[in-house]
């Protein structure tokens, strides 16, 4: 983002705050509570056209740095096996024997030039070839070992990611559809994990992300971690096609009327939400990013990893340093936490009947719109 953008951005927020509202949408909009049961098909719609089949950034490269690592993970799809080849090209596959099926890499991550499936030791290379089969000439004569390597996934490497199911640069802008210039601004192929944490909660997805695109809530939600570092009911959102980014202003953030504008600088003084289709939310703080990776396992359940990713450090870490981001991540997870209790609440009370939609007011309109995105891919 430009310096241009950033002003431009910061005007309307001062603005806004100077009028004691917030950015509105039109009128007040009204949900329908079946969106959140999956039920009839929905559920399986909603993979089909969008989990299984939209660009996803499953794993930061700082994750699968050297030739011949690997990470697994659970996707919609099922479990994924990334590999790093001994040319340094990254794979996906699918973590699945060709034989009979079983899951063939149980570690999270590590280094391995071979894996052998642990049922009748079938074993393929991390290319995706099966290389060997015990007693393969006499139990299987005619087998075309060519024809069952893994099941490959296209997946590439941009903006410090490596997307599943984008097959080429062009493609991945496409989807993007203008998000690739603010992915591009954050450098985060300059960041590393720091740490992860990963949790299963009992709620739909769509309810999942209707909570992390308005700040109505922060000043009851979040009253005993972020609200009071944050403006009430303060935030603008743009959509580049089905993305969505938020601008979160913190209190801080009149400090800038002091300051020349070409000294303003947007990261400083808010935080920033990207929620790219399907579900993936990039949370942008001064110098550091947490990347929220959503998987519905269920129409009930979602699978939340909060990754948090900070500036590669040069030397080793002192321990007052790794405390502040292993505290850091702390706070992340604990805020994050109290959204997803609340989206476990929800869920709770939607088969009771006592609400057919749910009421967006005017400065939820980004809700509004997220599911408009989402039933025009359906
Ligand atoms: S299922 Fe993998 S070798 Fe048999
Ligand atoms: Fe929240």
């Amino acid at each position: 983002m430009n310096n241009d953008q950033q002003i431009t951005l910061i005007n309307a927020l001062f603005t806004l705050k100077d009028k004691k509202t917030t950015q509105l949408s039109e009128q007040v909009n009204f949900s329908d509570c079946k969106r959140y049961l999956g039920e009839d098909g929905l559920f399986e719609n909603e993979m089909n056209a969008l989990f299984n089949k939209l660009p996803t950034p499953y794993i930061h490269q700082s994750q699968l740095t050297e030739n011949n690592s690997f990470v697994t993970v659970q996707a919609s799809i099922g479990s994924l096996l990334f590999t790093r080849d001994e040319n340094g090209k990254a794979h996906a596959f699918h973590n699945v024997c060709r034989h009979r099926g079983t899951q063939l890499v149980d570690e999270e991550s590590g280094c391995a030039r071979r894996f052998r499936c642990p049922y009748h030791a079938w074993s393929y290379d991390n290319q995706g070839n099966l290389s060997s089969i015990p007693h393969g000439e006499q139990c299987f004569p005619s087998l075309d070992k060519t024809q069952l390597g893994l099941k490959e996934i296209p997946c590439i490497e941009r903006y410090g990611f490596i997307w599943l199911h984008a097959s080429s640069d062009l493609a991945l802008d496409d989807f993007l559809q203008g998000a690739g210039a603010d992915l591009q601004w954050l450098n985060m192929d300059d960041l590393e994990v720091f740490t992860s944490t990963k949790k299963v909660w009992r709620a739909n997805w769509r309810i999942i992300a209707d909570g992390g695109l308005e700040t109505y809530h922060f000043r009851f939600a979040h009253k005993n971690t972020i609200a009071p570092f944050f403006h009430d009911n303060l935030s603008i959102v743009d959509f580049f096609g089905p993305h969505a980014r938020m601008i979160l202003p913190r209190s801080s953030l009149e400090s800038l009327a002091k300051k020349p504008q070409d000294k303003w600088a947007l990261r400083e003084h808010s935080h920033l939400t990207y929620a790219l289709m399907p579900m993936t939310t990039f949370l942008v703080q001064h110098n550091h990013v947490e990347w929220i990776q959503s998987t519905p396992l269920s129409p009930t359940e979602t699978q939340i990893t909060i990754t948090t990713l900070y500036p590669a450090p040069k030397a080793p870490l002192t321990d007052s340093d790794f405390n502040m981001w292993k505290l850091n991540h702390a706070i992340t997870v604990k805020t994050l936490d109290e959204d997803f209790e609340i989206a476990q609440s929800i869920q709770k009370g939607l088969k009771s009947g006592a609400n057919e939609s749910f009421i967006f007011g005017r400065s939820e309109g980004a809700l509004h719109l997220l599911h408009q995105h989402i039933e025009s891919k359906l």
